[in-house]
């Protein structure tokens, strides 16, 4: 029996590997190992609670401040001690963290071959998101095969002179998350407190965002809750302290703006789907919505994910107080334009993308 390890270690991997582990589980050819590096703890466990995944390693890295150093270095060690011992015949890495780079790293050191899920995202700019962009173009130059969630992502690929059967388009994986979680009907605290209202939906992390653009765009957001009445925002704060001081300081003594702790994915993905519009700089968001007919403000200058932005459901807003001030006032205002946005469109898949990454490896390894 074949052996695939998958490894992960941030929130939006686990959400988008979790479904990808229980379909391979199902497979009578190949016994599946998963192994957590831990970069993240409470944001990753809530997601392998939610969907009752269970970890064979978990290499608890995460440390607070930890910097790119600190995850590259342990990731990199503490796979070369589960790989050896495990000899998987692939290891299934995911998107574009530390810790999937890393991880591939590894596996390209022992000559074990690498599953890349989420592959051929580009915005070719290494500093933008960064380092996720060089992570994912690193990854993309030792992965044997290649699992492009859309034929965009796949053209950046053969671009790239992969070869063309080792590429497979799958759609997301986490589209195949949603439909686990979200539900007809879903009721919260947070969706009754805002059920007279217009709910925005807001998250921001990014690293090159900490500083003076994540000051600009909760200053936006500000401006809009205390023009719009009729207007209520709710951020499921990210743990990172930096950000937290941020929103402290710009967001504090709001009424109707509240910050939550980091929701389970199930809660969070229907309150996505209650949301007016979202704003936000995550990268896995740019995907659900869509899918969801919510209109995205994405609060960056670059997307690696530009069927969003063709389908019309993304639009990119900068990282300055004005042009998002401005985005989302036309948005709350312009009911044409709204109802444009919020056509559900999706193109990111049907929610069979572990199916045929399961049949593929099946096949080839
Ligand atoms: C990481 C990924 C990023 C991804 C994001 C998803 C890299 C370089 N970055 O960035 O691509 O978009 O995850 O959220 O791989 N923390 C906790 N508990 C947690 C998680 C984080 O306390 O469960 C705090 C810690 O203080 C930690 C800090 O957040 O030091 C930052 O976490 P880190 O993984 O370094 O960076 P992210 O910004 O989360
Ligand atoms: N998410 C969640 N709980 C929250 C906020 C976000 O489960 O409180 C989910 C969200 O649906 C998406 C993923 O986390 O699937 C995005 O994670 P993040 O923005 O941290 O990372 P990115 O996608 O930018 O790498």
């Amino acid at each position: 029996m074949k052996k695939i390890l998958i490894v992960f270690g941030t929130r939006p991997e686990a959400i988008k590997m979790c479904p990808l582990v229980k379909e391979l589980e199902k497979s009578e050819e190949c016994r599946t190992i998963v192994c957590l590096s831990g970069q993240h703890r409470e944001m990753l466990d809530q997601v392998m609670e939610v969907f009752q995944v269970k970890a064979d390693y978990d290499l608890s890295i995460m440390k607070p401040g930890q910097d790119l150093f600190d995850i590259t270095t342990e990731v990199l060690k503490g796979m070369r001690s589960v790989l050896m011992k495990e000899k998987p015949d692939i290891v299934l890495v995911h998107g574009d963290t530390t810790t999937a780079y890393a991880s591939a790293l590894s596996a390209f050191y022992l000559g074990i071959p690498v599953g890349h899920v989420e592959a051929g995202l580009r915005t070719w700019n290494l500093k933008s998101p960064f380092p996720e962009e060089f992570n994912r173009q690193g990854i993309g130059l030792i992965a044997k095969y290649h699992f492009a969630p859309t034929e965009t992502a796949r053209t950046n690929l053969l671009n790239e002179g992969k070869a063309e059967e080792d590429i497979l388009v799958t759609g997301n994986t986490g589209i195949d998350a949603l439909f686990f979680t979200v539900k007809k009907d879903f009721k919260s605290d947070v969706t009754e407190w805002a059920k007279e209202s217009r709910l925005l939906v807001i998250t921001a992390h990014r690293r090159e965002n900490l500083g003076k653009p994540m000051h600009e765009m909760f200053r936006a957001l500000r401006r809009i809750i205390e023009e719009f009445e009729d207007v209520k925002a709710v951020y499921p704060i990210h743990m990172n302290p930096q950000v937290r001081k941020i929103a402290d300081e710009e967001l504090a003594g709001c009424d109707r703006i509240r910050i939550i702790e980091p929701m389970p994915v199930n809660e969070f993905h229907n309150l996505l789907n209650a949301a007016y519009f979202i704003l936000t700089d995550s990268g896995g968001i740019q995907e659900e919505a869509p899918a969801l007919g919510k209109p995205v403000l994405v609060m960056r200058d670059t997307t690696e994910r530009p069927e969003g932005v063709e389908a019309g459901t993304l639009c990119l807003a900068g990282t300055a107080e004005e042009g998002i001030y401005k985005k989302c006032k036309s948005l709350l205002e312009d009911q044409s334009l709204y109802h444009k946005m919020s056509e559900a469109k999706n193109p990111y898949g049907d929610g069979t993308a572990s199916k045929k990454i399961r049949a593929f490896l099946e096949e080839k390894i």
